[in-house]
């Protein structure tokens, strides 16, 4: 079993990379290293520095290597810089992905597992979120995946495509030697322990969103968690050929309660500053997660907020002493 992940320098696929090869499964990475960062992927992993939906040189990958599963994490993934900049990630995330799916079709490479996203959803008619839930994305970078999600299906009746769909929700955590390190970093627990170690100012967006606090509600998952599914997803694939899951905790957790988990876990108190909302930022997104629970037999092992944010602060520790 060979295991082509293409983003596998970033956050999640450098630790879903960690878990197959934890599970004794081999692995190809490609990453255009944008955003990830070499040292992320063990120096014996085969890795290729390419753009996922370069046809010819993925195409050479697929010759030199016998790839059964694609694990597709490569992606343009900032709901802001998506409505600032469309054309980037329609670029990125339709156009690559199409092209990656063709050279899979060439090669007759018939598994793939997509990430994707809450932010298919948009504004959530009820919550949790589950996977009936009607997908209206209200930001460039949700309607990316969703047409993602849409060209599976139809590669699927088409060509007889096997493949599942994970969208999570907030990503979060780190294992003891991989975590998010990004030179841009947007995501809050990051940003709230650099805060704590004094790195940076910190501010939260919005405080008038219709939320017991005013501030943004999200569920956080650990990535080893998601790593997981991804595991149980290769075997899924024959089974449920066209699954479509929603991964998180099913507890929604404020960003001013973030912020307590990271004071109380560093043991350091700092001030935040109250911004702007931001463009495409829905007030509450919280997963429904019984039927990865149910098809994937998925259990994730790390449901406490204040544990998923000590495995970031370890990791932190760890890299920047
Ligand atoms: N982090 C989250 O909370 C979250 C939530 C929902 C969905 N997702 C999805 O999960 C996936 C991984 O997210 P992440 O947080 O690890 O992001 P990340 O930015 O850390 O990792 C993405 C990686 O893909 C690489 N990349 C981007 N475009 C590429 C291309 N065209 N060719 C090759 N490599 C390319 C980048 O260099 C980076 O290493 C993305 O598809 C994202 O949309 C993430």
């Amino acid at each position: 079993m060979q295991v082509l992940v293409t983003g596998g320098a970033g956050y999640i696929g450098s630790i879903t990379v960690e878990k197959l090869i934890e599970n004794s499964i081999d692995v190809v990475v490609v990453d255009n290293l944008s955003i990830g960062r070499r040292e992320a992927v063990q120096p014996e992993i085969p890795f290729y520095q390419y753009n996922c939906g370069d046809r010819a040189k993925m195409q050479s990958i697929f010759i030199d290597h016998k790839i059964d599963v694609v694990m597709h994490f490569a992606a343009s993934a900032l709901v802001g810089e998506s409505v600032e900049n469309p054309a980037l990630y329609f670029q990125n995330n339709v156009i690559e992905t199409q092209n990656l799916l063709d050279t899979m079709r060439k090669f007759n490479c018939q598994r793939f597992i997509l990430s994707s996203s809450a932010a298919t959803f948009g504004e959530p008619e009820y919550s949790p979120i589950d996977e009936k839930h009607p997908q209206n994305p209200i930001n460039p970078y949700g309607l990316t995946k969703l047409i993602n999600e849409q060209t599976l299906a139809w590669y699927h009746r088409a060509y007889g495509l096997m493949y599942n769909v994970f969208r999570y929700f907030n990503a979060a955590g780190a294992t003891e030697t991989h975590g998010e390190i990004r030179e841009i970093e947007t995501h809050i627990i990051p940003l709230a322990i650099g805060a704590a170690e004094g790195n940076h100012l910190f501010t939260l967006y919005g405080n008038d969103y219709p939320t017991s606090d005013g501030t943004c509600v999200r569920d956080y998952v650990h990535v080893a968690d998601l790593a997981d599914a991804h595991i149980r997803g290769i075997g899924n694939l024959e089974l449920n050929p066209d699954g479509c899951y929603n991964l998180g905790n099913g507890d929604g957790f404020s960003n001013l309660q973030v912020v307590e988990a990271v004071k109380k876990v560093t043991g350091m108190d700092f001030d935040f500053a109250y911004g702007p909302r931001r463009d495409g930022d829905p007030a509450i997104l919280v997963a429904g997660s019984e039927k990865a629970k149910t098809e994937l037999e998925w259990n994730p092992q790390f449901f406490d907020l204040e544990k998923i944010v000590e495995s970031a602060y370890l990791f932190y520790k760890k890299t920047n002493t």
